[in-house]
This record gives structure tokens, C-alpha cells and sequence, in this order.
């Protein structure tokens, strides 16, 4: 039991909620384009309403802030992040590798989060002081140290120009023991659960990013930005085993 149980235990049961109704309406899936130029379908709104209602029902007072445009303002200093669908891309295509995203904020700093991964039989789950845990099961990020045995997983290569100087990067990168890109959460995931030592996504919301800081907190990992911060509306994010903390200090962050 953490302060945060009862409000995990609801995160959990509405992105289980949000998982089959994502589920039952893909067959039918049509997408418009955002204004970003990503798409949204009716799957996506329809996730974001109910887990929205399903947690402010049982937390009044509690605000909101979700992708899809769910906002209420909170009157206690906690707010719900949500992301009801993350990988839109990935639900309509077919590939299994989408997530329903929660998160609960409180002054600040998140203190529960969690990563529903449906079609991988996976939920993430973690609040502050409790532990993280992959379906009950406890997990622990890796305890390797060097990046010739380690598993690099990069989001977005398309913005590789996002650091200072991409070329000595991917040499770096090269070192890897091998490399894995699986669009996000799931990689971020990997590296709480000792699976894979690094994760960088050099360009996403803090929608995306709330609930894997603290699983990957509670994990034992690190949750850095490029400019060295560990914040969730930078932008950014590297997570890493931490044992790997001072050579990705040394090659991505800037001094
Ligand atoms: C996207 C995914 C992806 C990231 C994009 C996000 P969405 O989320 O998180 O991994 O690279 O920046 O927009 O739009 O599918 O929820
Ligand atoms: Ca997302
Ligand atoms: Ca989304």
C-alpha cells in the first residue's frame, strides 16, 4: 500500500475499460488528421471520455489533462494525464505495440502512472514509494554498465539532429550490444523491466512520458532530459539503466 493505491487500482481498472473498447471499435477504424498531422480516430475519443469520466467520478476535485482535449481544472493540486490511446499509428495498423497511457500528478511530480500494452498482455504499474511492477510481478531495471552489453532503443530517428553532434552519436550508438525501436511506452518498458538498458525519444508530449517516469523511477532507472532535467514537460526524455547514468551523461547531455 502507497498514499497513491486506491487512485493506481482506478487508473488500472479504467485503462483496462479503455483497452476493450479501443479493442472492439478497431475493426472499424477510420482516422482524420490533427492539426500535428497525426491522426485520431473515434477510438481515441471515445478511450479518453470514458477513462476521463471513469476517474474524475470517483476523484472530484481532481483535474484533467488529456491528448485528445479532456481538461478540467484541478482543485487540489492533482490532475489525471491521459493518454488514451498512445501509438495511434500502431492501433491502426494492426501492430500490437499501442498503449493506453495514466497518469496522476500531484504538485508537480507524478506519483502513479500506468502502461497498459493490451495485445502484449502487459500493464505497467507503479505509484511513488511502492514499487513498479509488470502484471503484480515486481520489476527491476538491468544492472549492466557497459553499452557492449546493453540494449539501445531509439524513438524517432527522424529527429537524430536533435543532438549537438549526431554523427559522434551514432558511432556511439554502434557500440550497442544490439538496437530495438518499438514507437515508444513499450521500449520505455523494456528499460524498467531489465529487458533493455536505454531509451531516447528525442520529440513527444508529456502525455507520453507521465506514467513511464514513475514506473521507471520505481524500477530503479533513470529519467533524464537532453538538457539534464527530469521533467516530463521538456520534450524529451532518455531513460537509462543506472548504471549507464554517467556515460549517457557524458555522450547526450549537454554540460
Ligand atoms: C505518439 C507516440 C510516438 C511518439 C509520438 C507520439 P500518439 O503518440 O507516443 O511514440 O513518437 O511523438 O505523438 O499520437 O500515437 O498518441
Ligand atoms: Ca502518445
Ligand atoms: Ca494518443
Amino acid at each position: 500500500m502507497t498514499a497513491w493505491s486506491k487512485e493506481l487500482d482506478a487508473a488500472v481498472r479504467a485503462a483496462r475499460q479503455a483497452a476493450e473498447i479501443a479493442i472492439r471499435m478497431q475493426p472499424d477504424v477510420v482516422a482524420e488528421t490533427k492539426a500535428d498531422n497525426s491522426p485520431v480516430t473515434a477510438a481515441d475519443r471515445e478511450c479518453e471520455r470514458v477513462i476521463a469520466g471513469l476517474l474524475t467520478e470517483a476523484f472530484p476535485g481532481y483535474g484533467v489533462l488529456g491528448e485528445e482535449g479532456a481538461q478540467a481544472e484541478s482543485r487540489n493540486g492533482r490532475r489525471w494525464i491521459i493518454d488514451p490511446i498512445d501509438g495511434t499509428r500502431d492501433y491502426m495498423r494492426g501492430n500490437p505495440l499501442w498503449a493506453n497511457l495514466i497518469a496522476l500528478e500531484a504538485d508537480g511530480e507524478v506519483v502513479a502512472g500506468v502502461v497498459n500494452l493490451p495485445m502484449l498482455g502487459r500493464l505497467y504499474s507503479a505509484s511513488r514509494g511502492g514499487g513498479a511492477y509488470c502484471n503484480d510481478v515486481r520489476v527491476l531495471a538491468s544492472s549492466k554498465v557497459r553499452i557492449e552489453e546493453s540494449v539501445l532503443c531509439f524513438n524517432r530517428l527522424d529527429e537524430l539532429s536533435a543532438f549537438r553532434a549526431p554523427e559522434r552519436v551514432l558511432d556511439w550508438m554502434r557500440r550497442f550490444w544490439s538496437i530495438r525501436g518499438l514507437g515508444g511506452a513499450a521500449d520505455a518498458m523494456l528499460v524498467a523491466s531489465g529487458q533493455a538498458e536505454l531509451w531516447i525519444e528525442p520529440s513527444a508530449c508529456s502525455w507520453d512520458f507521465a506514467p513511464l517516469k514513475v514506473i521507471l523511477e520505481e524500477a530503479g532507472a533513470r529519467y533524464l532530459n537532453f538538457n539534464g532535467g527530469s521533467s516530463i514537460y521538456a520534450g524529451n526524455c532518455i531513460a537509462c539503466a543506472p548504471g549507464l547514468e554517467p556515460e549517457v551523461r557524458r555522450m547526450l547531455i549537454a554540460p
